[in-house]
């Protein structure tokens, strides 16, 4: 089965009707916009708020920090002088890329899961041996087009395919597999560690719908923090100009301006934790009275001090992520760590493939 055709491949859109139209293998014809017309509230991410609100601790679940101003202000952080994962796997990239380009070998199908601004893929597609197609996979729909237009100027003559789907659900194949010549490899590139921000069960669910979606021949590069110092780690997660503070804080913007929430953001500060037993990074917004807040015609009542849990991010050893790759289907056939081993890219396929 296909996606619908104004996505390309996957799920439900989050903005049905608005995204890239693609016609066939990568031609993009134009999006069809309505000017002027209010968006209805996003009905994932209002049943999101309010499911997680309702709940004895509150929570809402990272995907939703990533609206344009989101991811504007992730790109942001990424860019900080405490924020190491980066710029280490830029490195990793850099250095590497070519052994990475060999194992997706000619013709390759590249896809890209919570894509973001696409920095690091050039790092790939230009030492791939011409890539059939580029499927970059992104849940933030404006700030995806953007990033694809970039790229569409760098490399004009690759077939390059947006599409706005949630990775935490089922992903359908894109129109490229079926176009691509009959040797080329599928490949998924993972990286940022957002794989980290799933809870360890849904990690493996998503590697094993990767692997589904790649098939046998599939390759999968999977870019993770392996840093478990809280000294580097804290500051990376709240840094001293406050960037990661505002990133979190949109959050609640973003509920003001879409779901006719009343956040006070002044009444709320931003905390970042380090879970020592689960290896992960939590980020909170914390209330910083008692208070009570209406969202879409529901109240939510804050105590001093209780907190919104935003994040996880997860910390993978060599070792976690051989485990989960097993328990995906999966085995590690390569990777690279930085000197600091910090951060590290891994290599998945499937057993069968030959790499
Ligand atoms: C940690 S950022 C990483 C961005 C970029 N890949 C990088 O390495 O810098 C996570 C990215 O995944 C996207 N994202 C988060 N949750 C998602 C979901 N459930 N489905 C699709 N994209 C998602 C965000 O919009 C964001 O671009």
């Amino acid at each position: 089965m296909h996606g619908s055709p104004a996505t390309g491949v996957g799920r439900t859109p989050a903005r049905p009707g608005t995204g890239d139209t693609l016609n066939g293998c990568g031609q993009a014809a134009r999006p069809r916009e309505r000017p002027g017309r209010a968006q209805p509230p996003d009905e994932a991410f209002a049943a999101a708020v309010l499911t997680g609100l309702g709940a004895p601790r509150k929570s809402i679940p990272s995907t939703w920090l990533y609206d344009e101003r989101g991811s504007q202000l992730f790109e942001a952080i990424t860019d900080l002088p405490e924020y190491y994962p980066t710029r280490t796997e830029i490195g990793l990239l850099r250095d590497h890329g070519t052994d990475i380009a060999r194992h997706a070998g000619p013709d390759a199908v590249l896809i890209e899961i919570g894509s973001g601004s696409s920095r690091k893929t050039p790092l790939l597609l230009a030492r791939m041996e011409h890539p059939f197609a580029y499927v970059p996979i992104d849940i933030s729909r404006a700030f995806l087009l953007h990033s694809v237009a970039l790229l569409r100027d760098q490399f004009p003559h690759l077939h390059i395919l947006p599409t706005v789907a949630d990775f935490t659900g089922p992903l359908q194949p894109p129109h490229a597999f079926h176009c691509a010549p009959a040797r080329a490899r599928r490949v998924v590139f993972f990286p940022g560690s957002t794989i980290g921000n799933l809870a360890p069960d849904e990690a493996v669910s998503c590697l094993t719908r990767l692997r589904e979606l790649c098939g046998r021949r599939g390759l999968i590069v999977l870019g993770v923090d392996q840093n478990r110092e809280e000294t580097t780690l804290l500051p990376a997660y709240d840094d001293a100009d406050g960037v990661t503070a505002q990133f979190d804080l949109n959050l609640l913007a973003r509920i003001n301006r879409e779901l006719d929430g009343t956040f006070d953001l002044d009444a709320f500060r931003h905390e970042s934790r380090y879970d020592r037993q689960r290896h992960r990074i939590e980020m909170h917004l914390v209330s910083q009275r008692e208070q009570s807040v209406r969202v879409l015609g529901h109240w939510f009542h804050f105590t001093a001090g209780e907190t919104i849990h935003t994040e996880n991010s997860y910390k993978f050893d060599r070792a976690d992520i051989e485990a989960m790759a097993a328990r995906a289907g999966l085995r590690r056939i390569d990777g690279w760590s930085d000197d600091d081993d910090r951060f590290a890219i891994h290599l998945l396929a499937p057993p069968e493939a030959v790499n």
